[in-house]
């Protein structure tokens, strides 16, 4: 039985990777930082399924000492989903440090300070890392300066590792495209949505499935290291 570990687990794409994975036999540790009671829900209905398959772990990866506790409950790794992310606008003009220091160390400190703490474990399985990219991580999305900034620092992370931590564990990505809409601060207006849609070879939205396959497949391809997949409906062809 192996072992993944998903951060940002308990809802939207996170929490439908966590569902792939464990359809496939992953054993799986829900990360979650405030959504304690959809990571605890999203085990329990797991662990009614298979006996003892999924748990629940707290931690603002923003926070080094969170990421180090919540490393140390970890005995056996196969598998990292870096997929927890921050996302909302911080047009040029008023850029502040916190903004900055939030979003670049949710997106980038914690997935690279998981990634290397948890490394010793994940090599002694032959594990693999797949990072939740972003394709405005390669094409900036207006308005995102800091978050594409740090979803291309996550797709340089990506390939860094795959080199620095060769040959016992893998660690690719996985670049969605529209899958689903911004909440919140970061919501989106209906001609804002269109306009995105219409940019879109396939003329639609992916699915959370689309991304939570293909992080699958990497998780199963023994030869691949070092890529990063966009699934994004034909996205960054730019029409
Ligand atoms: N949605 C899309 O269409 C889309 C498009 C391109 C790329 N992506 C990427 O795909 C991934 C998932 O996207 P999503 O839209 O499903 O993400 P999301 O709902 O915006 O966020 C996922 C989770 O990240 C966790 N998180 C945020 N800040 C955190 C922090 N400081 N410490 C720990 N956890 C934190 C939250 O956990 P809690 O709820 O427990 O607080 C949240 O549930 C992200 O990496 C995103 O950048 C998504």
């Amino acid at each position: 039985m192996k072992t993944a570990l998903v951060t940002g687990g308990a809802h939207r794409i996170g929490q439908q990777i966590c569902r792939t994975l464990h359809e496939a036999n992953f054993t799986i540790i829900i990360h979650y930082n405030t959504s304690s009671i959809d990571a605890e829900n999203l085990a329990n209905e797991f662990n009614l399924i298979r006996a003892n398959s999924a748990r629940t772990i707290q931690a603002e990866l923003s926070n080094i000492k969170d990421i180090e506790q919540l490393c140390q409950t970890i005995e056996s790794l196969d598998l990292l989903v870096n997929n927890a992310s921050v996302f909302y606008p911080t047009p040029i003009n008023s850029l502040t440090l916190s903004d900055y220091q939030t979003t670049m160390n949710t997106n980038l400190m914690g997935p690279l300070f998981l990634s290397s703490t948890l490394s010793k474990k994940l090599s002694e399985n032959q594990g693999s890392i797949v990072n939740i990219v972003d394709i405005h991580g390669d094409r900036p999305l207006k308005n995102h300066t800091i978050y594409n900034i740090s979803k291309a620092a996550i797709a340089m992370m990506t390939k860094t590792l795959a080199k620095e931590l060769a040959p016992n564990i893998r660690v690719n990505g996985v670049s969605p495209g529209s899958i689903l809409w911004p909440e919140n601060e970061a919501e989106l207006s209906h001609d804002q949505k269109q306009s995105m849609l219409n940019k879109i070879a396939l003329n639609k939205q992916g699915a959370a499935t689309d991304i939570a396959n293909t992080v699958l497949f990497l998780a199963q391809s023994d030869y691949i290291t070092g890529q990063i997949i966009a699934v994004d409906g034909g996205r960054s062809l730019n029409q």
